[in-house]
């Protein structure tokens, strides 16, 4: 597979494209397809070296530190993933996401906001994190309060000022001039052009500064934080001296890996209270073009690499979505190997007074992402497997799900299901007789 990987740190030219191994997950890991991984400024500062967690004994080093993709393999610990998931991930450093399969953490991974694509879904990892953490884990904003943002228009600040608006704030921001439409579109209740304004002259005292430029920017802060505010950078260490004679909570913070605030990220942004907005999109092999454009070009919002074309899903009606459980009819005889789509041709809906927890399958094709549980006669015991279809004409199915007691291929099931609109089916082969403690998707 393809990576971008450093074997020494320096400028845009030390980063080379190269053939390297498709990684193999641990127990407790995944990997991900990647579709599309997105560019933040720490990238460049990990190649030259200047951040401390990369240092010489990482090399050769994969960069990048988010993505869009799915799900291409699975540990065996991994019960909260299935293959072909579609997710985003902020990644922790020693995964790269510049590549076409990564290696991550179930806990770093989050099903992808579903109104996205690709391209938006991988711009949102880190900087949505970051800001999310620095306005509410660091910053404790609160419905109601004020927050000042230092560079609203860029990745982390155009989630910012969403966030807080979305969380019942008010926001001053700060950006040049050409982005004062761009941030009050967002929500933005006052935007000062930093370059012919003084924020300290034009903005009331606020709950929050949240800077995401430091410097003399972070010093002039000060005296617009309230008493009992607070000062939360992701940049330098605010002066303690400060802080205290002002009464002022102060620190810089490193986000974190979060696939939980990565989930309430994708709900609100599916809701439409948050807007992803991407300024250009690169291909993998032009990655140092594009960390030269985010670090010296006028960037609004996101720059991402475009790593692979995303497949495209069938669509499911609110109908299907509806019916929760099936049963696969094997009145056309079951044919020998995988071929998923002969069998569901059979059949139609209609659950039965027998048989009221399920439905029968109706005519047609499962749709891609569906879930199939199937029940089977192993010796004497009644057994289970979760599998998901990937490709319905290819018979694609996949999970590397062992055989399992049936209710934990419900539960399995039932976890799975919650991050997903796909139906799920229940196959039942072999004479297996249903049995409706085994469980019901909720
Ligand atoms: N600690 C952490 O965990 C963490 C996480 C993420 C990001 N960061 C850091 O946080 C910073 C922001 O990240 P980002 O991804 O949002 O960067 P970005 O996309 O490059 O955005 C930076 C924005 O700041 C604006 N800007 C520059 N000087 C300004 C000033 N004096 N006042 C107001 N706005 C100004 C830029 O606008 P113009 O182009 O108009 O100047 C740009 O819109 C970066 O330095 C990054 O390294 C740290």
């Amino acid at each position: 597979m393809q990576a971008v990987r450093i074997h020494r740190f320096g400028g845009p030219e030390v980063m080379t494209i190269e053939e390297i191994d498709r990684p193999t997950p641990a127990a407790n890991e995944v990997v991900i397809k990647v579709f599309a991984a997105s560019v933040n400024p720490v990238d460049a500062k990990i190649r030259e070296g200047k951040y401390p967690v990369v240092t010489e004994t990482d090399l050769p080093y994969v960069l990048g530190r988010d993505v869009c993709g799915e799900i291409a393999a699975a540990g065996s610990d991994v019960t909260s993933f299935l293959i072909g998931d579609e997710v985003y991930a902020f990644l922790s450093p020693e995964h790269g996401g510049y590549e076409e399969f990564v290696l991550a953490r179930p806990d770093e991974v989050a099903a992808k906001p579903q109104s996205l694509d690709a391209i938006g879904a991988a711009a949102v990892p880190l900087a949505g994190v970051t800001a999310w953490q620095g306005l509410f884990d660091h910053g404790g904003l609160e419905a109601g309060q004020r927050v000042l943002i230092h560079g609203g228009a860029g990745g982390v600040g155009h989630f910012a000022i969403q966030l807080a608006k979305a969380k019942g704030a008010w926001v001053a921001t700060t950006v040049s001039s050409s982005d004062k439409d761009f941030v009050s579109n967002l929500g933005a209740d006052q935007v000062i052009d930093y370059k012919t304004e003084k924020f300290e002259d034009v903005v009331a005292p606020v709950d929050l500064v949240f800077d995401l430029i430091g410097g003399e920017t972070q010093e002039r802060s000060f005296g617009v934080v309230k008493p009992g505010g607070a000062l939360i950078s992701t940049l330098q260490e605010p002066d303690k001296a400060q802080a205290k004679k002002r009464n002022i909570q102060a620190a810089r913070y490193t986000a974190q890996p979060n696939g939980d605030q990565l989930r309430e990220i994708a709900w609100l942004i599916d809701q439409g209270k948050i807007r992803v907005a991407v300024a250009s999109t690169f291909a993998l092999r032009q990655a140092a073009e594009a960390q030269l454009a985010l670090q010296e070009r006028h960037i609004r919002g996101k720059v991402v690499l475009k790593v692979a074309e995303q497949q495209t899903r069938a669509i499911v009606d609110d109908d299907t979505r509806r019916l929760r459980a099936y049963q696969i009819w094997e009145d056309e005889g079951r044919p020998q190997g995988q071929d998923l789509a002969h069998w569901y041709r059979a059949g139609h809906t209609g659950a039965t007074d027998e048989h009221p927890d399920y439905r029968r399958y109706r005519p047609g094709a499962a749709p891609t992402g569906s879930l199939v549980i199937k029940f089977y006669h192993s010796g004497d015991q009644v057994r289970g497997y979760v599998r998901k279809v990937a490709d319905t004409d290819a018979d694609d199915t996949i999970f590397p799900g062992e055989e399992m007691e049936p209710e934990a291929a419900f539960m399995l099931a039932a976890s799975h299901k919650a991050d997903s609109r796909e139906p799920v089916f229940v196959e039942l082969v072999e004479g297996v007789e249903w049995n409706s403690a085994w469980g019901r998707l909720g």
